[in-house]
């Protein structure tokens, strides 16, 4: 089989080396990819949304799957996209247009949730036209207030604020403000939900579901969970308390209504759904539906996946998942991710990354890093994820942190503190 991965992260670095285990595999090709792809496989410049150029390339390069690593192509069609006659016979792995707006819209996700009884918190949404019930309804709830722009605002579309008088302006700035461009034209408003966060994985064909590896990641820039929000400074899986019985009212309350419902709404979904949880006294609800992995929870996830990942992608196209065994290694992984200094906010890309043959017993994926003359150079915030096993997450974190210190690039930063709070 021939596959093709598209995206840059660490999540499509660590796609491409598990598809690179696979007997199943012919070649593997990643777009646009990056320092660490080029290493199992065979990085093409292409753009990821520029569906006319990658359907001409997979049909020269008679490619049998396309895996889709970020939101972006899948908001946008990629999946009905593929639906043409000439290329029906490549397995897209992704929701279809309609599936991602689980992701593009919360309004979307939060209408969903309550048409399917799934758990999540209680919530208003209003438009602009709309602001004075926007307010009002701000001053029926107890703070803190959660305000969340409906549209994909690259992470950054959620507000909690503490004071009634700062949530009515940010709710103005939002949706009259243009705070987050379109994507704030709507805004949800939440209740608060105070618990505890981690994140469950399902790869579904449309028809039966697979539950992958849980995960915690953690997205705050500083240790303690502090400063900003990034795309994610580590991630442990499995999440330690996340016991069978919580999995069970996780199952049953949330994976099995929401792919019966994607079903039963006629919405093609054959793909990942990672699913944010709150566990509040125990009690799992859901924060947010994501249309694909998570970065960096999977490089975690997928070495935990003991299986051929392949075959059970492979098993999409004739919708037989149901008949592939996914085994899941025992052990705990942890990755903890190295961001260039400065970082989320302006950093300097281009500096070498030295030592990466030094590390044992830990894999590097590659995050934000480009290739410079033959040196291994950053090109992203997020620049590697060094990930272990071991029998428990601290064993394993400590794995990783002793690979960091054999590390080094310029202003180099990472957390010390990863799964702090377990
Ligand atoms: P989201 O982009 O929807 O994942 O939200 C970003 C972050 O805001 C989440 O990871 C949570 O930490 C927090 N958050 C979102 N919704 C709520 C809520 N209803 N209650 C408490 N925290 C929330
Ligand atoms: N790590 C969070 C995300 O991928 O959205």
């Amino acid at each position: 089989m021939n596959v093709l991965i598209l995206g840059s992260g660490g999540r499509e670095h660590a796609f491409a080396l598990s598809i690179s285990k696979s007997p199943l595999l012919k070649k593997l090709f990643v777009a646009p990819g990056n320092a660490g792809t080029s290493s199992v496989a065979t990085n093409v410049d292409l753009s990821i949304t520029d569906f006319e150029a990658l359907a001409a390339w997979v049909l020269e390069h008679e490619i049998n799957m396309v895996v889709v690593g970020p939101e972006a192509p899948l908001v946008l069609g990629i999946y009905d996209f593929f639906q043409r006659e000439e290329l029906q016979h490549i397995n897209l792995i992704g929701p279809s247009q309609q599936g991602a707006v689980l992701e593009g819209s919360k309004e979307f996700a939060k209408e969903f949730m309550n048409r399917h009884g799934i758990p999540t918190a209680a919530y208003k949404s209003f438009t602009k036209d709309e602001l004075k019930e926007g307010m009002a309804f701000i001053e029926e709830l107890n703070p803190p207030y959660v305000l969340k722009a409906d549209g994909l605002a690259g992470g950054k579309g959620v507000l909690i604020i503490n004071e009634t008088e700062e949530a009515k302006e940010s709710l103005e700035e939002m949706l009259v403000g243009g705070k987050f461009g379109a994507a704030s034209n709507k805004v949800v408003i939440e209740e608060f939900l105070d618990g505890i966060e981690m994140s469950v994985f399902v790869m579904t064909d449309g028809r039966s579901y697979k539950v992958l590896p849980t995960a915690k990641d953690y997205k705050r820039i500083g240790e303690g969970d502090t400063g900003l929000n990034t795309g994610g400074m580590g991630a442990i899986s499995p999440v330690p308390f996340a016991d069978e019985v919580l999995m069970q009212k996780v199952e049953q309350r949330i994976i099995q209504p929401t792919i019966a419902g994607l079903e039963s709404e006629d919405i093609v979904y054959r793909g990942f759904v990672f699913i944010g949880l709150m566990i509040v006294d125990k009690e799992p609800y859901v924060i947010e539906y994501n249309v694909r992995m998570g970065d960096p929870e999977t490089e975690v996830v997928l070495p935990r996946i003991s299986s051929d990942l392949l075959s059970h992608l492979n098993a999409f196209a004739k919708a037989e998942l149901d008949k592939e065994e996914v085994k899941i290694d025992p052990r705990s992984a942890t990755t903890v991710m190295c961001v260039a200094g400065g970082y989320p906010e302006a950093y300097d890309k281009g500096m070498e990354i030295t030592d990466l043959d030094k590390v044992e017993d830990s894999i590097v994926f590659h995050a934000g890093t480009t290739l410079n003359g033959g040196k291994v150079v950053t090109n992203g915030g997020r620049v590697i994820a060094v990930t272990s096993f071991g029998k428990d997450f601290k064993e394993a974190l400590k794995k990783s942190y002793q690979n960091i210190d054999q590390i080094d690039f310029d202003r180099m930063y990472y957390r010390r503190d990863i799964g702090f709070d377990l």
